[in-house]
């Protein structure tokens, strides 16, 4: 979709979109649920003239440097449910490291570098996006702040010795430029967390949305490209880098009724959404 330009979606095929990725889940093994998402379809397209079915949902995508200029001011303040599965876990990892000279990359406004500094790193941040560096400047003020691209880090060659990334990786086009700029700027023996979307969660419709101060019915969004395993494991063997853990969170139970179809269709967007992997953590060592 071009950049910026916007598309109606009618809620009622939003809803039709999630009661046939339920159906596709179990039609063949539970032949019973997976009619059931069927009825429920049926159901949305005769009621399609009807709000709330009818309702128009404006549908824009942004690039990186504009969706994230107008999310810096909201970032913080509003529920992230990405964040929450995964800041946990993430922790749960930096805490088993020593601390030592980190590097948080695409570090958005600072939300890991805070946790980086609590616990005892030095940290740079690197983003391209002003707007959240001016941020992470107030959150973080022991912390040294650098505007500057994943796959050009302005921060100079063995010189960490912990690289964190967390959910921007799915805004870059390849991983090969960028695994080699975090290779390049570890010391030896450095570690690498990554955490990011599922690429199941990618080919989803599992878009960055960016949520509106108005409250206003919409989508827009900054796009979560496809990164399969495959990639990762490639980007990772040649830029000399070696696996540790990969950590797979999926969507539990109590996350169903936080995704925004949950009110209008309960059952039809537990079949389509439990159990299905959310996020994709990696640790790595150089
Ligand atoms: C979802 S935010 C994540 C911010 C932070 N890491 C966190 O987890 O809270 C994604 C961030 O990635 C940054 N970003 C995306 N692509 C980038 C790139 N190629 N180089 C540097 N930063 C990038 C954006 O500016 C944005 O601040």
């Amino acid at each position: 979709m071009p950049q910026g330009r916007t598309h109606i979606l009618k809620v009622g095929e939003y809803l039709m979109a999630i009661e046939g990725l339920a159906m596709m889940r179990h039609i063949l093994t539970d032949p019973a649920r997976g009619r059931e998402r069927g009825r429920d379809v049926q159901r949305i397209l005769e009621n399609l003239e009807r709000p709330p079915q009818s309702l128009d949902l404006p549908v824009t995508e942004h690039d990186v440097a504009t969706g994230y200029t107008a999310w810096a001011p909201l970032y913080d303040g509003e529920a992230n449910l990405a964040i929450e599965r995964e800041e946990p876990i993430v922790r749960s990892l930096i805490e088993q490291l020593p601390p030592g000279s980190a590097l948080d990359a695409a570090c958005g406004t600072g939300r890991q570098a805070a946790m980086l500094d609590e616990l005892g790193h030095r940290v740079i941040g690197v983003d391209a996006t002003e707007a959240m560096l001016a941020i992470a400047r107030t959150k973080v003020p022991a912390g040294e702040f650098r505007r500057g691209a994943l796959e050009t880090l302005p921060v100079d060659a063995s010189s960490v010795d912990l690289v964190t990334c967390a959910l921007a990786l799915t805004h870059v086009p390849a991983l090969a430029p960028v695994m080699a700029e975090f290779r390049r700027v570890l010391r030896p023996g450095g570690r690498v967390i990554l955490s990011d979307m599922h690429p199941f969660t990618a080919m989803t419709s599992g878009v960055a949305v960016i949520p509106r101060a108005d409250r206003s019915l919409g989508v827009p969004f900054v796009e979560n490209r496809v990164h399969h395993h495959s990639e990762y494991i490639k980007a990772f063997h040649d830029a000399g880098l070696r696996i540790e853990t990969c950590i797979e969170p999926t969507i539990t139970d109590d996350m169903i009724p936080r995704f925004p179809t949950y009110a209008l269709i309960p059952e039809g967007t537990r079949d389509a959404l439990l159990g299905m992997p959310w996020l994709l953590i990696w640790q790595l060592a150089s």
